[in-house]
């Protein structure tokens, strides 16, 4: 319960004060990660940082069923001709997308107007079952061997009816398997309340569809890593470790998966490239290394949720607890994006494409088949200085799986969510790419917009990223010998613009001292971090606020609060670091 308030930042009451639909959306929304995928039905597509709620193409629209949309926090929102009855009381409480759905829940239920059957339970075939795909003909589901009809749940999965409704007439197994969120005891028991039947002996011998564990294919990982959620596995280098070399150890590279890892064979791998005009290439893994220059850049990548738990100690944000460590910088290998383009026939025939997008998918898909996708201006992907790669080396070897292998696109300067893994296609494109995570996640907003009033049309997709800077060492609550204090720590900024300089203070910023920044082996080409180190003396018995910020060429610097960039999915946390010690005696 309170997972669920910390989660969606809303107020609710206690569960035992709630109607029965509404107490059920509460248990159902809380889970360990605080994410509102713990349901029945699943949500192919949500991730432990992002829930997709929109439909594959990205747009909250209508639903199966012709519900009202649903925004892609998985929250409805307000429905044109919404519901009355209990709507003024619990709007105060619940915020008025979840009357809505309550609204409708009550209307279905007294159509349904039938008790619950009760042991012992009807057989049904799984053919019957098959038959109950829409709220019209009711929402069945099975899991293990017993029948469920979740019609009254479809619309308060806070996942979205659209991806509980994926589930709809078979097994619930395969969604649940892909988004191990759902095994919880308390998920199972929500759903006990909803049981119709059991499956008749000879469908209950069978075991449904494919109940594999679809992560078990994933790589080993590295021991060091803090590991923020394991499937998908999302995992950070612990900040001691994270300035230790410039470049970042591939073992240690923070790792950011929405998906399984997906398992490519480099001897059959193709990658597909599109241009206006139908012409198309289709290359191998060679074929990439041969026919292109092989060019090399030195950058970093961030992840948009970067440092959300600071964020989240301000207000409660939904997202994967990043601390400081979704960053990392290697030196990347690849053929140059602009050279396969122009090799694919681009612009001989493309016409006006000023305005276009390159839109990149990965081999990773959800339950559903869809893939991870996202798009880059096709400026950026043309310009020569942009140095977009088709990157095939990380740090002079191939790629590790779990940083894309056998090939990514590795965009310097921007949000890591647009160097997309394990590419399968690249197509030059006049929209940006329908993916959820380029529609409906990756977005920043005004402090004030809520899961109620978001909407994720208003906003543009985050590409480069703001100036930031971090302290690693020491670590916070550490307490550190009286005499010389080292202070050390990393500084970047999007879109190449280099750090020019990182201001330290040991009095929570009220005093400033400049950082010595070590040395960048690519100067003028500022794609990768400033790692810089302060000495300063640290007298006994005292109690330190250390703060970091950073300068880059453009004289953005970082703002000295959350409060002002607080945003309902925790993404461009970019405030003052600050750390407190105390000084042994
Ligand atoms: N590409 C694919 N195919 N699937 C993904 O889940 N995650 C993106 C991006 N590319 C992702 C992807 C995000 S959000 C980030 S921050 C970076 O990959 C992380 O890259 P890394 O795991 O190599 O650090």
């Amino acid at each position: 319960m309170l997972l669920l308030r910390a989660v969606a930042g809303r107020r609710l009451p206690p569960l035992t004060q709630l109607p029965r639909g509404c107490s059920r959306l509460a248990a159902g929304s809380a889970t360990p990660e605080g994410q509102p995928g713990a349901t029945p039905g699943g949500q192919p597509g949500a991730t432990p940082e992002g829930q997709p709620g929109a439909t594959p193409g990205g747009q909250p629209g209508a639903t199966p069923g012709g519900q009202p949309g649903t925004t892609p926090g998985g929250h409805r929102g307000a429905a044109p001709g919404g519901h009355r009855g209990a709507a003024p009381v619990l709007a105060a409480l619940l915020g008025i997308g979840a009357v809505l759905a309550y609204g409708e829940r009550q209307r279905r239920s007294a159509q349904a107007a039938q008790a619950p059957p009760s042991p012992p339970y009807p057989r049904y075939t799984r053919a019957e079952v098959a038959q109950h795909r829409t709220p019209r003909d009711r929402v069945w589901v099975t899991y293990g061997t017993d029948v469920f009809d979740v019609t009254e749940f479809v619309e308060l999965h806070p996942g979205g009816p659209d991806k509980i409704l994926l589930a709809a007439g078979g097994a619930l197994e395969p969604f649940w398997a892909l988004y191990a969120v759902h095994s919880q005891p308390h998920v199972l028991e929500l759903l006990r309340d909803y049981k119709v039947g059991e499956l008749s002996p000879e469908d209950a011998a069978v075991t449904p569809g494919d109940t594999a564990d679809p992560f078990a294919g994933d790589p080993p990982r590295h021991p060091a890593l803090r590991v923020n959620s394991s499937k998908p596995f999302n995992a950070e280098p612990p900040p001691e470790l994270l300035t230790q070399s410039f470049l970042t150890p591939n073992e240690l590279f923070f790792t950011r998966n929405h998906l399984p890892v997906p398992s490519v064979e480099p001897g059959s791998y193709r990658l597909r490239v599109e241009v206006p005009g139908g012409r198309a290439l289709s290359l191998s893994l060679a074929e990439l290394r041969r026919r292109f220059p092989k060019h090399e850049v030195t950058a970093t990548l961030q992840c948009a949720g970067n440092r959300r738990s600071e964020m989240s100690r301000e207000r409660p944000v939904k997202g994967l607890d990043w601390g400081i460590g979704a960053i990392s910088t290697a030196r990347w290998g690849g053929a140059r994006l602009r050279d396969v383009l122009l090799a694919a026939g681009f612009g001989e025939k493309s016409g006006a494409t000023e305005d276009w997008h390159v839109c990149f998918e990965g081999l990773d898909t959800d339950a559903t088949g869809t893939p991870y996708g996202a798009s880059i201006p096709l400026k950026r992907a043309l310009s020569g200085e942009a140095e977009v790669l088709l990157a095939y080396e990380m740090n002079g070897q191939e790629l590790p799986r779990d940083h894309g292998f056998p090939v990514r696109a590795l965009v310097p300067g921007v949000v890591g969510a647009r160097s997309v893994k394990w590419l399968r296609s690249v197509v030059v494109s006049p929209s940006e790419s329908p993916s959820h995570w380029q529609q409906n996640d990756y977005k920043g907003f005004c402090p004030s917009v809520d899961w109620d009033s978001v909407d994720f049309r208003s906003a543009p997709a985050i590409q480069e990223l703001p100036v930031q800077s971090a302290i690693t060492e020491p670590r916070p609550g550490a307490a550190v010998p009286a005499g010389e204090l080292t202070v050390k720590g990393y500084a970047w900024s999007g879109g190449g613009r280099e750090v020019i300089r990182v201001d330290v203070s040991l009095d929570g910023g009220r005093t400033w001292r400049e950082a010595a920044l070590g040395p960048r082996p690519e100067r003028g080409r500022g794609w990768a971090w400033a790692l810089w180190e302060l000495r300063a003396a640290a007298p006994a018995g005292t109690r330190l606020e250390i703060v970091c910020k950073a300068v880059d060429s453009s004289y953005n610097v970082q703002p000295d609060s959350v409060g002002g960039i607080w945003n309902l999915r925790g993404v461009l946390s970019n405030a003052w670091h600050r750390v407190g010690v105390t000084v042994t005696p």
